[in-house]
């Protein structure tokens, strides 16, 4: 693949080129995933920047991705809202599926939010469930697709970096506490980040289970570990958008995943708003 890795010089050129078009500091990036993207509707006196705009930045294929930045104001704080990812099985590098995260870094944003749909692999999740991500099981990487893999830029993090505890713990307490104050019940648990774009077999299923998964996903994991080496607090969430299919009896696709989306979406809403006032 071309372009595999990316250099400082190019992250920076796309953290300028944001800086060029607005003044906002923002406190918290945000990326919004499949039958996400409703939320950046809510971001008040928003910069938008389509990513076509921005050099090096990759731009999503799939539908359900919006593909631009919203920079604003949500509940007081200033915020990057990544309204649409891409994804690796697009066909990008890790690199360059993670160069967000790298810009997000260099602009000095101290903390990520990640959401994303997942498919429900615990028995007792359903459809429409929201669940914070607790840990994740990188498969994905484990089978050689890092994002840090190539030079270490020393800039933004270590070589080595330590992921023992990749999503806050202090920022998962508030989220739980703005969950309950709201009523919605807030399922928690291991998300498993694969490459796609096929959905799983039954035996993948039941071997993810087996290994720990709550819920499994296209995506996420690459961009915390990136925001991870830069040393981003990160919080996760997941949005249940269909039963795993562990007994074969059920098919999944991506129109459910949209569609599940429009349950999920407003619960999500509500707490991201909640941690925000709480920060
Ligand atoms: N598997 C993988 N990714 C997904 C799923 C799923 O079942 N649902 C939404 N994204």
């Amino acid at each position: 693949m071309t372009n595999q890795f990316i250099t400082l010089q190019q992250i920076d050129e796309a953290a300028d080129s944001i800086r060029a078009r607005t003044s906002y500091k923002p406190r918290v990036g945000l990326i919004l995933g499949s039958g996400l993207n409703a939320l950046a509707d809510s971001v008040r006196d928003a910069v938008i920047i389509p990513y076509a705009d921005l050099p090096h930045w990759p731009r999503s294929t799939v539908q359900g991705h919006v593909g631009r930045l919203v920079i604003g104001v949500l509940e007081g704080q200033p915020v990057l809202v990544m309204q649409g990812r891409v994804h690796f099985y697009e066909g990008y590098s890790m690199a360059q599926v993670t160069l967000p995260v790298r810009v997000m870094t260099r602009l000095g944003i101290p903390m990520l939010f990640v959401t994303n749909a997942a498919g429900g692999i615990n028995p007792e999740f359903v459809p429409g469930d929201v669940m914070l991500i607790t840990d994740n099981l990188n498969l994905i990487g484990m089978a050689g697709a890092n994002p840090l893999m190539g030079p270490n830029i020393d800039e933004l993090g270590p070589r080595f970096p330590d992921m023992s505890r990749s999503y806050d713990p202090d920022l998962m307490q508030i989220a739980r506490n703005v969950a309950a104050e709201n009523k919605i019940s807030l399922r928690e648990g291991v998300y498993c980040g694969l490459s796609g774009p096929s959905f799983e077999t039954p035996a993948d299923l039941r071997f993810l289970r087996l290994a720990g998964a709550d819920a499994v996903g296209m995506s996420t994991v690459p961009e915390v570990i990136v925001a991870r080496h830069g040393g981003m607090r990160v919080l996760g969430f997941s949005g249940i958008s269909n039963k795993a299919n562990l007994d074969g009896s059920t098919i999944t696709t991506h129109e459910e995943v949209m569609e599940a989306g429009k349950v999920i979406t407003p619960k999500i809403e509500t707490i991201i708003r909640g941690v925000l006032r709480a920060l």
